[in-house]
């Protein structure tokens, strides 16, 4: 039995890197999945500690060629279901099947069901969506099968401190990722100009913080019979004795007034207010300063603003950027501006919710 954690695409090589920061292998890596190995601990560390990725699951069976109902049904007769499942639980199963042979997810589901009947009763079957259920994923690539056990619940891009909803912010699990793909070592003062709901510098602060995302918030697992009750609270305490105790200069502004309301609330709950400092700002004031700061930002693309007055955006934005050649500056937009761009600069994909994206950078940044 192992780990298995998802996240998001193009997003995997950070996500390694974060699980084996957690001193934990890695055995497998494929496209938006990573397997690492099982232990009771290692379930409540890694839905703590997840920064990038999404859910964290228990794969109950992997099996190559599973091409025929039939070997379906001998697969998930494999599984010993009384030990994970027990009354109080009753299961839900989602089905995903892409490019298999067996392509209907009804077909799928109602082989679980009849291959499960007779391990179980009826009783296990019934199909409540409530707090109390286990969440059970079958998957099938190219015909190879994983049976999955869902143990975070919410996704883990989730964070406490994001409860205000706001217009098109950007996923936590992404901003996390933008700060890990950037140099930003924590010395230098970090900046983003287009902060609004101030997800960027709030991830920003958590990981200088070196505060784990998910230290306050609740997991599937935690209700799961067969798991030890203590090892939540046991890597929690770990946890919150890995906090560093230092400040740190994080800045951001935003030209919207709005901003303020918003962020205000998501930073009192994410324990920031008195450490970060905001102003109502448009990003050209700082076109003729001299910054030698670090700065991650999502400006507009294209959904709040004309095309006239993006165009007349990215190109003051490059103006900022060849002006200020001290600034290691990083963006995540669909705009594209980098002939705008005096210096050399590198992209890389990444998608923002469904939205094909880029990071852009200076050459040497990356
Ligand atoms: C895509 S949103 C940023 C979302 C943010 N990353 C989040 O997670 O909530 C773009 C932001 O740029 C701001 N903006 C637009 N024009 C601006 C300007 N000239 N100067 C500063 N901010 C600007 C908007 O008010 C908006 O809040």
């Amino acid at each position: 039995m192992n780990l298995v954690l998802t996240c998001p695409f193009w997003l995997e090589s950070i996500a390694k890197k974060e699980i084996e920061l957690l001193w934990l292998p890695i055995l497998n890596s494929q496209d938006k999945q990573i397997t690492t190995s099982y232990t009771e601990n290692n379930i409540a560390k890694l839905n703590l500690w997840s920064r990038v990725w999404n859910k964290v699951y228990i794969e109950l069976a992997r099996k190559d060629n599973i091409d025929s109902f039939d070997k379906l049904f001998e697969l998930i007769q494999s599984i010993d279901w009384k030990y994970f499942i027990v009354e109080e639980n009753p299961i839900i199963v989602n089905a995903t099947s892409i490019s298999s042979q067996l392509e209907s997810v009804p077909g799928i589901q109602k082989i679980w069901k009849k291959a499960i009947v007779d391990k179980l009763s009826k009783w296990f079957l019934r199909e409540d969506d409530n707090c109390t259920s286990i969440y059970v994923e079958i998957v099938l690539i190219k015909n190879t099968c994983q049976i999955l056990i869902d143990t975070s619940w919410e996704a883990l891009h989730k964070r406490w401190y994001r409860q205000q909803s706001v217009e098109a912010p950007i996923r936590e699990n992404l901003a996390a990722g933008l700060v890990l793909l950037s140099s930003w070592r924590f010395k230098e003062n970090f900046y983003d100009f287009f902060c609004w709901s101030w997800t960027i510098v709030i991830e920003a602060w958590l990981i200088a913080k070196n505060i784990a995302p998910g230290i306050n918030r609740n997991f599937a697992f935690e209700k799961f019979k067969f798991l030890n009750k203590d090892i939540l609270n046991e890597e929690k305490e770990i946890a919150r004795s890995k906090i560093m105790d230092k400040t740190y200069n994080i800045k951001w502004s935003d030209i919207d007034e709005n901003a303020i309301n918003i962020a205000k609330s998501n930073a009192l709950k994410a324990w920031v207010w008195d450490i970060i400092s905001f102003e109502q700002k448009d990003f050209r004031n700082y076109i003729n300063t001299n910054l030698v700061w670090t700065m991650v930002s999502n400006p507009p693309y294209g959904i709040r603003l004309k095309d006239e007055d993006l165009e007349k955006l990215y190109s003051d934005l490059a103006s900022l950027f060849n002006k200020n050649k001290e600034l290691k500056w990083w963006i995540i937009t669909n705009y594209q501006f980098g002939e705008l761009l005096k210096n050399h600069y590198k992209k890389r994909k990444l998608y923002n919710w469904q939205e094909l994206c880029y990071f852009y950078t200076k050459s040497n940044n990356f």
